[in-house]
């Protein structure tokens, strides 16, 4: 199974994204997990990232995709994947694909969380990480729409595109996505 999970921030993507890689036994690749790790361990990618990641604006597409590409050559992907929050611009879908292609294993299928902005905004100012004030939060947001909503449409012309309601019960929302890939 080679998937993408995409989705507003909140969405729940990081959380489901821990019981689709267990179902699937598949490795899931968060690159906001990657950037927070670089971060925490004083790298200059996480020096570099850091500026982007504070104010909810995306990291270049040149840095995410490189990194994305070196973990994707790594032998534990020969199963699949789950990628969590790549790709989130139209540039990153086409680099994805080419990355594809070069290891010849094409997407099966991208799942998308729907969730509306006052439950995203609840969640996520009650979870607290740094990048989670108000305003960055609803930056964010902005930034979902201009620039990662277009990849929807991009994965449903396709073909490859399932979508589920992000909302309810973690375990209900885990079902439906379960339920979605196995469709
Ligand atoms: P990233 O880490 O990817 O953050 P995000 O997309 O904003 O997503 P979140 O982690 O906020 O939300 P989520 O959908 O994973 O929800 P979660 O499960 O955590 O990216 C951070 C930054 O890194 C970006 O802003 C950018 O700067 C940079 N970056 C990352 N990837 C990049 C890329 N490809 N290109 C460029 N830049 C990139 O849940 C959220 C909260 O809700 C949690 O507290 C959780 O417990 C709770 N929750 C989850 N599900 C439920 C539920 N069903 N009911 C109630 N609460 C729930």
């Amino acid at each position: 199974m080679r998937l993408v999970l995409v989705g507003p921030p909140g969405a729940g993507k990081g959380t489901q994204a821990q019981f689709i890689s267990a179902h699937f036994a598949i490795p899931h690749i968060s690159t906001g997990d990657i950037f927070r790790a670089n971060l925490s361990a004083g790298t200059p990618l996480g020096l570099e990232a850091k500026a982007y990641m504070d104010k909810g604006d995306l990291v270049p597409d040149s840095l995410t995709t490189a990194m994305v590409k070196d973990r994707l050559l790594q032998g534990d992907v020969a199963t699949g994947f789950l990628l969590d929050g790549y790709p989130r611009t139209t540039g990153q879908a086409a680099a994805l694909d080419e990355i594809l292609r070069e290891i010849k294993t094409p997407l099966d299928v991208v799942l998308e969380m729907q969730a509306d902005e006052d439950e995203i905004v609840t969640r996520l100012l009650a979870r607290g990480r740094s990048d989670d004030s108000e305003e960055v939060i609803r930056h964010r947001l902005k930034v979902y729409v201009e620039q990662t909503a277009p990849i929807i449409s991009y994965y449903r012309n396709a073909g490859i595109l399932q979508s589920i309601n992000g909302l309810g019960a973690v375990a209900e929302v885990t079902e439906r996505a379960i339920a979605a890939l196995t469709r």
